[in-house]
């Protein structure tokens, strides 16, 4: 074997070829399949756009109607299922809920696993588009103690997502056309991102032909953490914190700044945007666009805005090339549609899942041979073994 070139966290090691998602991160460009995210944030419904992922192009109206017809033919989750979820306890992070259920759903979903022909990959695909919404509302529900329910047939992607959520017993779920609008745009904008940890965990569990389920699983325990999609949760936490501490933004700052504190900017920095996130610009504007038409007044914006701009003006930002991400805005938008900050990772995840199994099926059609980086050893040389009455 040659030399080993050392690149810890991948910074500058390119692990695949893909024709899914090109990103520019110096001039803050994103596209889906070659469509900016601009535009298909403003015109794309979340359907379409998990087609064109997946698919490579946008679908015509017959390709879409079957596409839907297919998902809500496959809705439906095993009754069993629900005594998985009933043994967890209602404290538990919904996040852990959502990964250990997207692998149970293995248990009752056993062809799911080989995919040898497109037509057997084209069933797991909709098997996990379908019911992992449905694992997603329940996580909330488990969390709120409720009853579990299965999707509204009737209605589309996100609106039964809405529905299967918020619905109480007794009560008609009226749909907020804002709501369904906003949920709709923050998918999008969540639906791809190359080869970031949560994709790359996908595409390296699905190299040792794991299957679809099991690798979106680890896709969804690498999303958890709070440096990639968990910085949604902890962008809130952080921002509620300056506000019980009286909204004075430039103590955080300077813990953020301070090596000796382990405190981050939540929400902030990137390790391919070295300018401004496209999503965040995109984000920002909706938050306004939202809070003002569901007529709620958070004192939390106020704070993310003048920290956004305190941090803009540091040097230490300046210099490194730190802007807010798609996370800074996020959380602000699901919070004014009532969801709860734990469950923020989830709708990302929700949102994720298409670029997840677009990338796994490029990676098994490509026929990428398993992942299996080398390591540069620093250990100990030969030793030999002491008994352990001599240790
Ligand atoms: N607050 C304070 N300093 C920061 C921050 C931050 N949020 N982000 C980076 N830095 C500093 C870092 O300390 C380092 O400084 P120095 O050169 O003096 O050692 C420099 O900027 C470069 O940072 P890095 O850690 O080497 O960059 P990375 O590419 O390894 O990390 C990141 C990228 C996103 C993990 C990091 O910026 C971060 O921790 N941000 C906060 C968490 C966050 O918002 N994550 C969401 C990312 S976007 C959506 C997603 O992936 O889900």
């Amino acid at each position: 074997t040659g030399a080993i070139t050392l690149d810890p966290g991948f910074k500058n090691t390119g692990s695949c070829e893909s024709a899914i998602t090109f990103l520019d991160g110096e001039k803050g460009i994103l596209r889906y399949r070659g469509y900016s995210i601009e535009e298909l944030a403003e015109k794309a419904d979340f359907l379409e756009v998990v087609y064109l992922l997946i698919f490579e192009e946008l679908p015509n109206k017959q390709q879409l109607d079957n596409f839907k017809n297919d998902i809500i033919g496959q809705s439906e989750v095993n009754e069993d299922m629900q005594k998985v979820i009933n043994g967890f306890p209602s404290s538990a992070h919904p996040m852990g809920i959502l990964s250990s259920l997207t692998s149970a759903l293995i248990a009752f979903n056993p062809k799911s696993v080989n995919v040898d022909s497109e037509e057997d990959m084209y069933k797991a695909i909709v098997k996990i588009l379908a019911k992992f919404p449905t694992l997603a509302a329940w996580t909330l529900r488990k969390r709120n103690n409720q009853a579990l329910n299965n999707r509204d047939t009737n209605l589309g992607y996100v609106e039964s997502l809405l529905k299967m959520m918020f619905e109480k017993p007794g009560e008609e779920y009226k749909l907020d056309q804002t709501v369904v609008d906003a949920l709709d745009k923050l998918l999008i904008l969540h639906a791809d991102h190359e080869q970031n940890c949560s994709t790359s965990a996908v595409r390296l569990v699905g190299s040792s032909q794991a299957g679809l389920f099991a690798s979106i699983s680890a896709g969804v325990s690498a999303l958890w953490g709070p440096l990639h999609g968990g910085a949604n949760q902890a962008v809130i936490e952080m921002l509620e914190e300056i506000q019980n501490d009286g909204g004075d933004t430039s103590k955080f700052i300077a813990k953020a700044k301070d090596k000796d504190d382990p405190f981050r900017l939540m929400g902030f920095g990137h390790r391919v945007y070295k300018n401004f996130d496209p999503r965040a610009k995109i984000i920002k504007k909706s938050a306004d666009e939202v809070l003002d038409a569901l007529g709620v007044e958070d004192p939390i914006l106020d704070i993310a805005k003048s920290l956004e701009k305190a941090a803009l003006e540091d040097p230490y930002f300046v210099e490194r090339k730190l802007y807010p991400n798609v996370d800074f805005y996020s959380g602000i938008i699901y919070r004014a549609m009532g969801i709860p900050t734990e469950m923020f990772t989830v709708m990302f995840a929700v949102g994720r899942l298409p670029g997840w199994i677009a990338q796994w099926k490029e990676m098994r059609l490509g026929k990428e041979p398993i992942g299996r980086p080398r390591q540069v050893y620093i250990g100990e040389n030969l030793r030999s073994f002491k008994q352990l009455e001599n240790r």
